[in-house]
């Protein structure tokens, strides 16, 4: 028996992955959950695909080796990559991914250019082409490789000059030009304040809330935990150090 039977595990390639873990404690606060970030190993959204499944399948199997009864990929880029495979792996625990939230965006009247900001992986692979294509027809996608992006935020520093410069040189181009923005990385709603500074007042997406619902409608049905129970979060780091763990705190302290 692992130390923790019963919990949600949830990993991402780093702090990213927070973003949905607040999504995840907002409607399943009675759950205890075991969040992994793979800060020593960040940025997955570079590396080759046989990589990141890898890394992937070896995460997935401390979570479940330490009794997690659910696993949360709280990573667009591991999502893309692996979540189909971890399935059929495991085919009896709810594994739940997160992907970029194209749907609530295209579908949202008005919404004629949608600008999908998303790691180089996840906007080259299968996955997000196919939903591109289901969504396309109602509305422009473009999709643009935020290579840097993640690395930035990841050192927790949102007002330094660093950012606001990655910024203007990804996007910039598009101030003015787009109707609403899709975030396709979970480290990005982190800075989404500074992503409008760019390209001025347009509705966001990202896919945390979704994730957090699905992943309640998976457990519904006798794996929720009871009411009388207190939620919680555990916080694991493939960096060594307390400081790792002090900034994933941090991370889930501020605002999205
Ligand atoms: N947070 C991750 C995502 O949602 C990836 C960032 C990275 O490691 O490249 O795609």
């Amino acid at each position: 028996m692992g130390s923790f039977e019963g919990y949600i595990g949830v990993f991402d390639s780093g702090a990213g992955g927070i973003s949905v873990l607040k999504a995840l404690i907002d409607e399943l606060p009675h759950e205890r959950f075991v969040f992994f970030g793979d800060s020593r190993y960040t940025p997955y959204g570079d590396k080759p695909a046989s990589w990141i499944l890898d890394r992937c399948r070896h995460l997935t199997q401390w979570l479940l080796d330490e009794g997690c009864k659910a696993i949360v990929i709280a990573c667009n880029t591991a999502t893309s990559v692996a979540a189909d495979t971890l399935r059929s792996e495991h085919p009896d625990v709810p594994i739940v991914g997160v992907e970029p939230a194209l749907k609530p965006a295209a579908l949202a009247p008005h919404h004629r250019h949608i600008l999908v900001m998303a790691t180089n992986a996840t906007v080259h692979l299968d996955k997000f082409h196919k939903l591109a294509r289901e969504y396309g027809s109602r509305s422009q996608i473009t999709a643009i490789p935020c290579v840097g992006l993640a690395d930035c935020i990841e050192k927790g520093d949102f007002e330094g000059p660093e950012l606001h410069g990655l910024l203007e040189r990804l996007v910039g181009e598009y101030r003015g030009a787009v109707d609403s923005v899709v975030l396709g990385c979970t480290h990005y709603p982190f800075v989404k304040r500074q992503i409008a500074e760019v390209l001025g007042d347009v509705p966001f997406y990202d896919g945390s809330a979704g994730t957090a619902r699905q992943t309640r409608r998976l457990l519904e049905g006798g794996m929720l935990a009871p009411e009388s129970q207190q939620g919680g979060v555990e916080f694991f780091s493939s960096n060594e150090g307390t400081r790792q763990i002090e900034l994933y705190r941090w991370f889930l302290a501020q605002p999205i």
